[in-house]
């Protein structure tokens, strides 16, 4: 088989993209080794900032003005001091709270009604030539035989294990890597949310995040350590964790029955450069941050948005120098937001081992931003994406 762009990683990145070339008249295909339904049933972030609504809204699906929710602002507290953070009266820009599960089916549904080929369950896929003539292979679940994919260009948005990037020869790419001495434990919860915002809380017990799925689900999360394992934890440990670092000033955490734990490691990760040769890196092929911020998806789109941008200038004009532009254009917006998720782990988390300065100085710094003005700003600047702001 021949294709102009193969895609590995049937995800919300790769299949934005297919969405993007599909509306400007480019051939491609992607390969998908997790079936649909397994993909559905992942749970992961939720907020989208507004460049990423904007993407779905293109064509994909409206859903997320009714099914979504418009989020103005979050709540930071501090030992239950509240500190409310207005995006729209700091920098006129809200996010939206829609999990990326509706991202995907909004994807997977509209890729469908256009009649893409889309092929989910096959593999894992292999791919080789990256310099010259791209070939993806894979073995057909039904038949048991080899299929073969020739591309002009490959992309792999296959996320954070991603064998697209294990092509690149390993003196061509520079992994940027760092730990954090905790992780966050998540869980679903069958009741109302327990405030209309989210709620980022640091206490002396520990970091604790407030946020919502829909009118009758909570997904919340606490600090934990890297080693826990979820399925040691019963709900009365989990709630006491909870009421430890949120029940403060009168505000109570709304409980329930737990219907899904998981431990969510935290890692900030960059692969550069994002293009080698014929392969192009997308979303978490490319880069991870750690969850505080809800960054990961978001930046996944908007490397996408650019993708799609500079594909199909390059489908128009057959200029290879076009595709020069896309590394550097993802990467200034990629280390921006690792930054900021490296910033607001560190201010928002503590650990027994940091010293007494440590936790004085990040509790300064926490209070210093959230008493100005313009500190409040850049953070709703930031949260929200930057829009407004000129995009690369
Ligand atoms: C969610 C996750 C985040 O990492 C965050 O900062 C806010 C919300 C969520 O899953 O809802």
């Amino acid at each position: 088989e021949r294709t102009r762009i193969g895609i590995v990683g049937g995800g919300p990145a790769g299949l934005m993209l297919s969405h993007l070339l599909a509306q400007q008249g480019i051939d491609h295909i992607v390969v998908e080794a997790r079936t649909r339904h397994e993909i559905e049933n992942t749970h992961r972030a939720g907020i989208l900032e507004q460049g990423s609504a904007d993407l779905l809204l293109d064509g994909v699906s409206d859903r997320i003005l009714t099914d979504g929710d418009r989020h103005d602002g979050i709540d930071i507290r501090i030992e239950g001091e509240r500190h409310p953070i207005d995006f729209q009266e700091l920098v006129g820009a809200s996010t939206y709270l829609y999990p990326q599960t509706d991202v995907f089916i909004d994807l997977a549904d509209r890729r469908e009604a256009d009649g893409g080929d889309i092929r989910y369950g096959v593999g894992p896929a292999q791919v080789s030539d990256v310099e010259s003539r791209p070939l993806i292979t894979y073995s057909d679940p039904d038949s048991g035989g080899t299929v073969e994919i020739e591309c002009d260009l490959l992309v792999g948005a296959d996320g954070s294990r991603s064998v697209c990037r294990g092509a690149i020869p390993e003196q061509h790419r520079t992994a940027h890597f760092r730990e954090y001495p905790f992780a966050w434990f998540g869980v679903l919860v069958e009741t109302p949310p327990s405030h209309e915002e989210l709620i980022y809380s640091r206490s002396e017990a520990g970091f604790a995040l407030v946020s919502q799925r829909t009118e009758t689900l909570q997904r919340l999360y606490f600090q934990c350590d890297p080693r826990e394992r979820a399925e040691d934890w019963s709900d009365e440990q989990i709630w006491e964790t909870f009421r430890s670092r949120l029940n403060f000033n009168g505000f109570e955490i709304n409980e329930g029955p737990v219907t899904e734990k998981v431990v969510l490691p935290f890692r900030s990760f960059v692969s550069e450069p994002m293009r080698w040769g014929k392969l192009f890196l997308a979303g978490d092929a490319a880069h991870t941050v750690p969850p505080t911020g809800a960054k990961g998806l978001n930046l996944a789109l908007q490397d996408v948005r650019i993708l799609g941008d500079v594909l199909g200038r390059w489908a128009e004009t057959g200029d290879d120098a076009m595709l020069d532009e896309y590394s550097g254009r993802c990467l200034d917006r990629v280390w921006k937001a690792q930054h900021f998720s490296y910033w607001m782990t560190s201010m928002l988390h503590t650990t027994a081992d940091d010293s007494g300065f440590d936790r004085k100085r990040s509790l300064g710094e926490l209070r210093m931003l959230l008493e100005s003005d313009h500190g409040r700003a850049w953070l709703a600047d930031a949260y929200t994406g930057w829009a407004g702001k000129a995009l690369a």
